[in-house]
């Protein structure tokens, strides 16, 4: 079957009180809108957007995240009928139209898929909410059958009373749609060119509209700030129960930000205060201690992210112990059973296996050997306030505390550096480079100065 979804997104948004078209508003470490059109290039062949108010901005967006989606332009707001006929002359007779809306960002794969399976040709989603108050109500015959949608505006007061309501969802036989679309007026309390007149123009023409009825969670919309706080609250919740599932611990879940894609293996505990974006992968038996901030990182089997520590695309082995207060920043690749410890920071730096910064570091465009052990308060002189420069560390070294190596420098195998040594020439294998002021001591010398 040819699925072309059209997504309304032309709206202003007025409520949500931002300079940003309300659908680029953040949501779970994206867009609003690219929650669902992520959620329709699952199931869809082709996708249209329908952008009006700051078309622009939503179009320069749409153009560099999401090429194959076509976008047409609806200058004034006139109604969402109205909405999707600036996309009629994209729709094509043998497609089913699904029409989502860019401001409903958590509707399933599955709820469209149940949707997309109803073999008749126009199926509703529905919803019975706290309050109906807003929605369209869904008016059925005595056999089930939808056979108009009444907006609040226009209801009678025994229509008002209904509690099952249209969340705006639909898929329809193209044709039928393409059709309908010019039979709409906006001969209504709202002056709109209503989509949901629809549903009243198919019935009286024989068309058996079926309705099936939406999880509540799944079709929040995103008109305020505080709807888009419950809406983050709801897919934290959805992606803390995923996590679960998926047999991870979770200190308290209300109190873990998943804002991006987390797959792990068994045994990973999570504690409190955790952020998580991007795409996360941990191995088996991970643990990640309170107050740590990840982003786009891959940590290997029975690694511990100490407390507070924030890793950006980085790599972390197995066996690895990072933290408490470690930064690894973007091009870090701790290798197996390697430590890095309180206030090291690292960039663009591979440390080997069983390597080890254990206090106070700055090792940045570095490539440390296996079991070198770096020592505090060493720096990497990288940058010389024109261009960066490399720094290598040979497998076994030992880089006494409080060295500057000033780079290009290269450190060779099994090498000695001696403590507050600030090195600028290469030191070959196995040898002892001392680069420090020789100690001095003149005896008497306090007692003679009074
Ligand atoms: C619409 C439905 C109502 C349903 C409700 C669910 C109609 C007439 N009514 O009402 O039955 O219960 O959604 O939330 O369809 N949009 C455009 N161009 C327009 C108007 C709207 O692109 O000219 C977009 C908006 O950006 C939004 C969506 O369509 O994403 C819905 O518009 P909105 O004005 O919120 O529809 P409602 O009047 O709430
Ligand atoms: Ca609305």
């Amino acid at each position: 079957m040819n699925i072309h979804t059209i997504i309304l997104a032309a709206g202003k948004g007025t409520r949500m009180n931002t300079n940003l078209p309300k659908v680029m508003q953040p949501l779970g470490g994206k867009t609003i809108i690219s929650h669902v059109i992520d959620t329709a290039q699952k199931v869809s062949d082709h996708i249209t957007l329908v952008a009006g108010y700051k078309k622009e901005v939503l179009k320069q967006f749409i153009g560099a995240s999401y090429p194959n989606v076509s976008s047409v332009d609806q200058d004034e707001q006139l109604g969402t009928g109205h909405a999707v006929k600036q996309a009629s002359h994209l729709i094509a007779p043998n497609q089913k139209i699904l029409i989502l809306y860019g401001d409903v960002p958590l509707i399933s794969e599955a709820t469209i898929q149940a949707l997309i399976s109803e073999t008749t040709d126009c199926c509703l989603l529905s919803m019975l909410p706290d309050d109906p108050t807003p929605y369209g109500k869904v008016i059925k015959d005595s056999s089930g059958h939808v056979i108009k949608i009444t907006e609040q505006k226009d209801a009678s007061d025994e229509e008002r009373k209904i509690p099952e309501v249209f969340t705006g969802i639909m898929i329809v036989n193209g044709e039928m749609l393409v059709a309908a679309l010019d039979d709409i007026n906006n001969d209504n309390a709202a002056s709109e060119y209503y989509l949901t007149d629809l549903v009243e123009i198919l019935s009286l023409k024989g068309v058996k509209i079926n309705c099936i009825q939406a999880n509540p969670d799944e079709v929040v919309g995103a008109n305020n700030k505080k709807e888009l706080h419950q809406l983050e609250s709801i897919l934290r919740n959805m992606k803390s129960e995923q996590l679960l599932d998926q047999g991870i611990t979770l200190m308290d879940a209300s109190r873990t930000d998943l804002r991006g894609e987390v797959s792990a293996g068994k045994d990973c505990s999570i504690d409190v205060n955790v952020i998580l974006e991007g795409k996360i992968i941990l191995g088996e038996n991970v643990t990640i201690k309170s107050n740590v901030i990840l982003c786009d990182v891959t940590i290997g089997d029975n690694s511990v992210i100490e407390a507070f520590s924030h890793l950006a695309s980085a790599i972390v082995g197995s066996n690895c112990s990072i933290g408490p207060y470690a930064r690894l920043r973007e091009g870090s690749e701790i290798g197996n059973n390697a430590k890095i410890g309180n206030f090291v920071e690292t960039k663009k730096t591979k440390l080997g296996e069983g390597a080890k910064a254990s206090h106070l570091a700055y090792l940045g465009d570095a490539d440390i050997g296996d079991n070198a052990n770096i020592g505090a308060g060493t720096i990497t002189c990288n940058y010389d306030g024109t261009n960066k420069h490399k720094t290598t560390v040979g497998e076994n070294s030992f880089i006494g505390t409080n060295s500057s190596l000033v780079a290009p420098v290269n450190i060779g195998k099994g090498a000695y550096v001696g403590a507050g040594s600030v090195i600028t020439k290469d030191v070959p294998d196995e040898s002892l480079a001392v680069a420090r002021g020789k100690q001095v001591i003149k005896e008497d010398w306090a007692k003679n100065k009074k």
